[in-house]
């Protein structure tokens, strides 16, 4: 049996077509139903918060996970990371007001990635003060509580929708195929079959 991780939010419905285009089907679940097994009986999915699918690949709980790029970098998991699943590609940004409005203190930035954004800023040696949010972080320079974010952005209409503009990209995400290392070497046989499986299905070839 193969437990597998996946973000709940915007990759959940990639991440489950491109299991079901490998061979593993978990079907269609209600958004209240937080674990499901596949036809097969092999595999069990439980659906998580983005930011805790590190968490239970790194403890064993679940042998393998798919989650994007970004949540990663923050999480600082120790983790395998065999593959990129081209799925959710999105764009780790440093945005602010398209009027280029600020206060003239030190730089607010608001943000859910606290960890690559004191390394950002921390490179380019500017003192940041990070206002850490779990979500609509646009809302956050509109109101006063921040002067940048660093976020996310994919199709862009969340930023522009809220007045803010790129300032730079930080970097690129999109979803990821990562393993527990224990699990790679215990369950090697099953779990390089489903690697394998996947990445026919990334490279588009019929399972
Ligand atoms: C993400 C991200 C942006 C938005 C970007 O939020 O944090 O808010 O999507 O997408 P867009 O460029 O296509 O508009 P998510 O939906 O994950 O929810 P959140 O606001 O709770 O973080």
């Amino acid at each position: 049996m193969i437990t597998i991780a996946i973000a709940k939010g915007r990759m959940q419905d990639d991440a489950l077509a491109l299991l079901a285009r490998a061979g593993v089907c978990f079907g269609s679940s209600s958004l209240r139903c937080l674990s499901s097994s596949d036809e097969s009986g092999e595999h069990t999915a439980i659906f998580v918060k983005p930011a805790d699918v590190p968490v239970y690949v790194e403890y064993g709980i679940a042998d393998c996970g798919i989650v994007g790029r970004d949540i990663l970098l923050e999480s600082e998991a120790d983790l395998l990371l065999p593959l990129d699943l081209g799925i959710a590609q999105c764009r780790l940004v440093v945005a602010g007001r398209s009027d280029g409005a600020q206060n003239r203190g030190m730089l607010r930035v608001a943000t859910k990635y606290p960890v690559l954004t004191s390394d950002y800023f921390g490179k380019r040696g500017t003192p940041v003060e990070i206002i850490r949010l779990s979500g609509s972080v646009e809302l956050a320079p509109a109101l006063g509580l921040a002067d940048v974010i660093v976020d996310l952005v994919e199709t862009g209409r969340t930023l522009r929708e809220n007045g803010l503009s790129v300032i730079d990209v930080i970097t690129e995400s999109s979803g990821r195929f990562v393993v527990n290392r224990a699990s790679y070497q215990l369950k090697a046989k099953p779990i390089t079959q489903l690697l394998n499986a996947l990445n026919q299905a990334v490279s588009g070839v019929p399972a």
